[in-house]
Parts: structure tokens; C-alpha cells; sequence
């Protein structure tokens, strides 16, 4: 019998630097009380000039190394969820697999923004029961400090995203009833503008005006109220259709790690699918939102914590552009 895959081990890093909510409002006209009614992030991490993603991605990756039997050593595949990629191209997968010379290990990145984790898993989860691959590196890793509009004009995305890097290993589990159980994924392109960023684009020649530049067409545009109304409405229709697929109601799970898009967005969702709330853990406040990377933060940092345990029923969740979002529900060994 084909075992199903698990996460055999998960790290971290966040860079050192915290950006307070009242050092961005001496940037732009915003304030500490507006970030946290709203969103509930206190702080968050910048990384530092000499920090690319890849670095990033490299310190996650030798985190969640730490706790693996092998290390990295017999990684047979590196997937990079991103949307804030080092460079155009190749994708930031490329920079993390030379650094940590796996040289010859496929590599390549995952383009499904703040859900990238969740799609990251789905493929991943693929790759391993197929028996083609035997050890997947999947990492989430975002700098988006550098992508931002810190002036009034861009300060409803600028204050809620920050920069952090988190990484699994998974492989075949050793037990038969332990690992992914389920994992869905899915989008919906037609509000694909309702939160990008809509230049460089190789749909037309130039690929970006002066204007566009003066514009903010660089950075991140956000219709905010409906992102927020839509992901209210996938989310729980995901986790139960996740959970009713396997025989399973919300009331089973252990642990939900929702993305930490928005601390209210969860709580409305917790709401909505009347979830007891100490079964939610969140870590927005510190972190603001890291889109790829927020989900494997938040478990690595539970991991530490010791509240993930062997037996555990997980349900992880999340939201973003694209439309894209997902849940996976995983039995912890
Ligand atoms: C962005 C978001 C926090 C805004 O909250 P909101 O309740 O819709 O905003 P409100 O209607 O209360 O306020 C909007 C006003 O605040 C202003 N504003 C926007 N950003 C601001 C900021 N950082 N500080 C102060 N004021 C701000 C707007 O210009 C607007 O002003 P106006 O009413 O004079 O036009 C909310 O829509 C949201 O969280 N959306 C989802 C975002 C998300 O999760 N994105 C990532 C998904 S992966």
C-alpha cells in the first residue's frame, strides 16, 4: 500500500528588524489604533539590506534541516512558493538551491501568493505518493518590504505585509494513519485585479511607462472590502467541503492554522463556523502578513511551542490573490 506523505520537519526565520506600526505612520498618514482595530498586526519584519529571499529561504530551509534525520542531504526536489521573487526570472528557487548546494535537485517556484503554501503542499503531496519523488523541500518566502508604497497612496496594503521565510520537508510517512488526509486547492480568475501588481507585464510593449511608475503601478493595488467579503465566503465553504470529504466536522480538529492575512478576517471565519477560538492560533500581530510564508511560520512556531502533536488532527487554510485559496487537513505523526 502506497503510505501517504507527512511533514517530516518545519523551520523558520524572520529577519531581525521590527517595523512598529508608529514608525511606518511617521512615513504615511496612518496610525498604530487604525493597523490594529483593523487588521491586529502590531509589528512587523523587514528584512535588512543585505537580506535577499533566497537568504531568507536558506535560513528556513537549514531550520527545518535541523530537525531532519538526514538533513537536507537526500532533498530530491525544492518547490519556492513566492510572490515576491528575487528576480524576474529564473525564480527565486534557483538562488535558494545554489546557496544550499543541491546542485542537480529539480527547483522550481509556485505562483499562488498568499495560498502558495497550501498549493506548494497539494503538489508536493503529489510528488511524494506518486513514488517519484522521495523528499520535498517546500518553501514559503516573501520580502515584501521592498514592493511597497509607503506613502498615503499605498499605505491600505503598505501596513499590512511583512518579510519571513518558513520551511517544510515532506516525504512517504512511516504510518499508514498518519499524513495529508486531504488537501484542496482552487481559484477563481476573474477578480485576478482586485489584488496585484499590475506592472512590469509582458502584455504589451512597453512592458512599463513613466506613467505607469508614477502611477504606483510598481507596488501592490488592493480592492481591500472585497478581498476581505471573498475570502469570508471561500474559506469556510473550503474547510467544510475539505473536512465533509474525509468524514470529518470541525469539531474533530485539533489545531486550525489559518493564513494571517488580516486577525479579523480569521475571526470572522472563526465566527461564521463557530470554531473555538483556542484552537486558533495566530501570530499576525508579530509578522503582518507574509502571504507564502505565513502558514509555515505560524506551524514551525507552534512546533516550538509544543502544541503540535503526534495524533493531531491539523486543518490549515488560507486565502489570496489570484483568486486562489485551499485547506489541507493532515493527521500529525
Ligand atoms: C484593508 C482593510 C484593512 C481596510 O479596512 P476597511 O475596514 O475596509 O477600511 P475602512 O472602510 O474602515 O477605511 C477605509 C478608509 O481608511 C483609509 N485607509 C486605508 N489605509 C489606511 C491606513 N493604513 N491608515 C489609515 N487609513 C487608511 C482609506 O483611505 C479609507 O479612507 P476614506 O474612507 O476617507 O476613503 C480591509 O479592507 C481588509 O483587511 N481587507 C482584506 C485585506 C487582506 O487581507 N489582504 C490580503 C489578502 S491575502
Amino acid at each position: 500500500m502506497t503510505h501517504r506523505a507527512f511533514i517530516s520537519a518545519v523551520g523558520h526565520y524572520v529577519p531581525e528588524r521590527i517595523v512598529t506600526n508608529s514608525e511606518l505612520s511617521k512615513l504615511m498618514t496612518t496610525s498604530d489604533e487604525w493597523i490594529q482595530t483593523r487588521s491586529g498586526i502590531k509589528e512587523r519584519r523587514f528584512a535588512a539590506d543585505h537580506e535577499a529571499p533566497s537568504d531568507l529561504g536558506v535560513h528556513a530551509a537549514l531550520n527545518a534541516a535541523k530537525q531532519a534525520r538526514t538533513g537536507l542531504n537526500d532533498v530530491d526536489a525544492i518547490i519556492c512558493a513566492s510572490l515576491s521573487p528575487e528576480h524576474y526570472f529564473p525564480g527565486t528557487s534557483s538562488f535558494i538551491q545554489s546557496k544550499l548546494g543541491l546542485v542537480g535537485v529539480p527547483s522550481f517556484d509556485l505562483r499562488a501568493q498568499c495560498s502558495g503554501f497550501i498549493y506548494g503542499l497539494s503538489v508536493a503531496n503529489a510528488m511524494v505518493t506518486s513514488g517519484e519523488f522521495k523528499k520535498v523541500l517546500l518553501i514559503g518566502v516573501e520580502v515584501h518590504s521592498r514592493g511597497l508604497d509607503f506613502t498615503d497612496r499605498g499605505r491600505d496594503c503598505a501596513v499590512l505585509f511583512g518579510d519571513g521565510a518558513g520551511a517544510v520537508i515532506i516525504e512517504s510517512c512511516p504510518s499508514p494513519e498518519h499524513g495529508f488526509l486531504k488537501t484542496k486547492i482552487s481559484a477563481d480568475g476573474r477578480f485576478a485585479d482586485k489584488l496585484w501588481v499590475e506592472f512590469p507585464t509582458m502584455k504589451r510593449t512597453p512592458i512599463m511607462t513613466q506613467s505607469d511608475l508614477e502611477a504606483g503601478g510598481l507596488h501592490p493595488k488592493m480592492d481591500g472590502k472585497f478581498v476581505f467579503k471573498t475570502a469570508v465566503e471561500k474559506l469556510p465553504q473550503v474547510i467544510d467541503s475539505t473536512l465533509s470529504s474525509i468524514n470529518l466536522q470541525t469539531k474533530d480538529i485539533d489545531l486550525f492554522l489559518f493564513h494571517q492575512a488580516n486577525l479579523r478576517i480569521n475571526e470572522f471565519v472563526a465566527a461564521t463556523m463557530n470554531l473555538d477560538k483556542a484552537k486558533i492560533p495566530s501570530n499576525i500581530e508579530k509578522y503582518g502578513n507574509c502571504s507564502a510564508a505565513s502558514i509555515p511560520i505560524l506551524l514551525s512556531e507552534q512546533m516550538q511551542l509544543g502544541t503540535v502533536k503526534r495524533g493531531d488532527l491539523i486543518c490549515i487554510a488560507g486565502f489570496g490573490s489570484g483568486f486562489t485559496w485551499g485547506c489541507s487537513v493532515i493527521r500529525w505523526f
